[in-house]
């Protein structure tokens, strides 16, 4: 069987490598990688670290790309691509455009489409804007819905969709695990690493931040910068954010943030790097998806800067809180867990609701038809944000 994997963006990238690994590890499948290049240096980070080389690169990206101009060069391109490759399946990841245009283009080609990370929602079309409609799109046009959560499968199936659910845990849990061990055991990497960040006193707490959602752009990160400016002003706190390439969001934070000497504006980080920021940070603030699954799996708080979610299940367990935009309210909530004496997160591995590291070899055990016992988290640890 040829299953031809089709991704193209940073986040799509890690969580993508275990599985892309496992499938190359496989004696009856025949594994081709096709990158759209919707993310160009933040894909490649990824790809490098992973040692993953494309056997195919559509280079889509252009500065500053609209939705409509980005899915109309994918689509065209990628139908080119699959009459040439024929595909006997194709996988996707998640909710961004290339996963929407990839199995949009496979499902016009009838070729089946196997989704990882399938029936996440948040059942409000304009948050996050465009994600949830595009992974609403990419669910109806697949055969195999690869559900992270039961939270996931009740989704899918209260949506009566065609395709088979199998819930396997969450890949990115897979990308996490073998990047913590590296960082635990590599002494050398440890060293660079505190040398890279020797700006970051060890007698202050670290507040990590990354942002780049669309729906925030303009009045929301102007407010989240009004925030950071405002938690700059403790001399006990750094802040590092990372900035995202994308202009909306690199101008104004760089505008509103440069010259102060407890915030660090960094370049996106390599997913090691970025890893070890996290274990670092006293807490998380952030509007990411996959660093609320990240996040609370290193033991960290995250403050999440939407009004909505669709992985409640970290809120649910209380390691997660959704504080929207509003620069006081996300003052008030970071000063809190600052203050706490002690601010408990943590999820133990094998209670951990998004996955145990397992979730790529049960996706190639389901398109290979071996049994495998589905995931399930052993009894989710209940952890609590609040102030003790
Ligand atoms: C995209 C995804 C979003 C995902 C995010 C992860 C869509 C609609 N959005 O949003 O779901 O959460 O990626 O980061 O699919 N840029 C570069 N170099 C890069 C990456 C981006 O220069 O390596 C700049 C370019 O100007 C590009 C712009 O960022 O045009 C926006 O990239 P795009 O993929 O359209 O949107 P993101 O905001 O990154
Ligand atoms: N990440 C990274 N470097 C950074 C910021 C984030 O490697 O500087 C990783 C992060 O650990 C997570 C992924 O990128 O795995 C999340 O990407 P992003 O927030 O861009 O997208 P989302 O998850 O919101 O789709």
């Amino acid at each position: 069987m040829k299953v031809l994997s089709i991704f193209g963006t940073r986040p799509e990238a890690i969580k993508m490598a275990p599985l892309v690994k496992a499938l190359e590890a496989e004696p009856d499948l025949t594994s081709i990688v096709c990158v759209t290049g919707q993310h160009r240096a933040m894909l490649d980070q990824v790809l490098r670290l992973f040692d993953i080389r494309p056997e195919h690169d559509l280079d889509v990206m252009v500065p500053n790309q609209t939705l409509n101009g980005l899915s109309a060069r994918m689509l065209g391109t990628l139908d080119d691509l699959l009459t040439a490759v024929k595909p006997d399946r194709v996988l996707v990841h998640g909710d961004t455009t290339t996963a929407m245009a990839a199995s949009l283009a496979a499902f016009h080609r009838r070729i089946p489409v196997g989704h990882v990370e399938a029936g996440l929602r948040t059942y409000d079309i304009n948050q996050p804007w465009p994600e949830e409609l595009n992974r609403r799109i990419v669910d109806v046009a697949s055969d195999l819905l690869f559900a992270p959560t039961a939270r996931a499968r009740a989704n899918l199936e209260s949506e009566r969709l065609g395709g088979r659910v199998v819930v396997t845990g969450n890949t990115v849990i897979d990308a996490l695990r073998l990047t913590v061990e590296r960082l635990g055991s590599d002494l050398e990497l440890q060293a660079d690493l505190g040398a890279r960040f020797s700006q970051l006193r060890s007698d202050r707490k670290l507040l990590l931040v990354t942002g780049h959602r669309r729906e925030n752009f303009g009045a929301g990160f102007a407010n989240i910068c009004s925030a950071l400016s405002t938690l700059s002003l403790k001399d006990d706190l750094e802040i590092v954010y990372p900035i995202h390439l994308n202009p909306n969001v690199r101008g104004p934070v760089r505008e509103a943030l440069a010259d102060r000497p407890n915030i660090h504006l960094v370049e996106p980080q390599d997913y090691v790097p970025f890893v070890y920021l996290m274990q670092r940070a006293h807490l998380i603030l952030t509007d990411s998806g996959g660093v609320q699954e990240e996040a609370p799996s290193l033991g960290k708080p995250v403050l999440v800067m939407r009004d909505v979610t669709e992985r409640p299940e970290a809120v649910d367990a209380g390691a997660v809180r959704l504080v929207g935009t509003d620069p006081d309210r996300i003052v008030g909530e970071v000063a809190a867990l600052l203050e706490a004496q002690s601010v408990s997160s943590t999820f133990a591995p094998h209670r951990n609701p998004y996955g145990d590291g397992h979730a790529a070899a049960r996706i190639v055990s389901a398109l290979t038809g071996r049994s495998f016992e589905e995931f399930a988290p052993k009894n989710v640890h209940r952890s609590t944000l609040a102030a003790e």
